[in-house]
């Protein structure tokens, strides 16, 4: 029994393989590049990358479980081959598939929702893991710059996620499964702010940027058009559209670790 973990290096990937590996079960790591990677012990590194198919055959021979991110090129552009990666994975003999979505819809979640496979489809909202975005800011002025300060986002821990999912490749009754996940409570932007200063013992500043500001400073850093556009799109929302949902609690028996536990854990980066 052993499963691969694509993505593994990722910030959902490694509470995936943290997870499998205190359940006890072999991990196979897939990574573009294996030179220093930083995976715990007893973990199986294997060179692959989701661009070029063909390079997965090796990494899923012996495979239980196969858990899929929707990453297909640079900058999370979603998987062009989709067919050819489930295709692979069937010829494999492996019968148990999680795929976590992607900013957008590839070719991947058609494939595997459309697939013979035992399949689940991980859906989390906002990663607590993206107010890293705001460290240097905090750091350097003591201040987080965002626009939609009153939009209200149910962020979920990446922990959170790697549970679920590990729970998935390990157990039963979760095939045919889409899975919405989100963390316990609503938060507007000022609240987020509110939070993160009460961990790091400092207040932080909240200032409400324009929209087109956010466009310009991500087009400075060359975030490509459709990213920023999804952006806007997932944060330009009317109140009630995002929801708490109990699916980490339901899946893995233990309710979801909040903002505030989260900041305490990566206080330090904000200091
Ligand atoms: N951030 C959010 O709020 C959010 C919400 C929902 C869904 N998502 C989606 O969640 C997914 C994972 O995000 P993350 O934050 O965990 O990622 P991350 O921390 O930025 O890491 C990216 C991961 O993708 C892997 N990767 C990238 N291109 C690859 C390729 N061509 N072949 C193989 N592996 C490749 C990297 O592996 P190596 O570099 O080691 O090869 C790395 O493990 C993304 O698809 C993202 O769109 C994000």
């Amino acid at each position: 029994m052993t499963f691969l973990i694509t993505g593994a290096t990722g910030s959902v990937g490694r509470h995936v393989v943290d997870e499998l590996l205190r359940m006890g079960a072999p991990v196979r790591a897939l990574t573009r590049d294996p030179a220093g990677v930083g995976l715990p012990a007893g973990v199986q590194v294997v060179r692959g990358d989701l661009a070029r198919p063909e390079t997965l055959v090796p990494a899923l021979r012996g495979v239980t479980g196969v858990h899929l991110i929707d990453v297909g090129g640079p900058d999370y552009a979603p998987q062009p081959h989709g067919k050819e990666v489930v295709e692979l994975v069937r010829e494999a003999g492996v019968r148990k598939v999680t795929l976590l979505s992607g900013w957008s819809t590839g070719t991947l979640e058609a494939a595997v929702t459309g697939s013979d496979l035992d399949w689940t489809y991980v859906q989390p909202t906002e990663f607590m893991v993206n107010a890293m975005a705001w460290a240097d800011s905090v750091r350097a002025a003591g201040v987080v710059e965002e626009p939609f300060g009153a939009t209200k986002t149910a962020m979920v821990h990446e922990a959170d996620i790697g549970a679920v999912i590990a729970t998935v490749l390990t157990g039963d009754g979760h095939a045919g499964h889409s899975y919405g996940l989100t963390g316990p409570e609503l938060l507007d932007m000022p609240a987020k702010v509110r939070i993160l200063g009460e961990a790091i013992g400092r207040e932080i500043a909240y200032v409400e940027l324009g929209v087109a500001e956010m466009c310009e400073r991500y087009r400075a850093r060359g975030v490509p058009e459709e990213l920023i556009a999804f952006q806007v799109e997932a944060f330009d929302v009317p109140d009630g559209v995002y929801q708490v949902t109990d699916t980490v609690q339901a899946v893995t028996g233990r309710p979801p670790r909040t903002f505030a536990q989260w900041a305490a854990e990566h206080a330090e980066a904000f200091l």
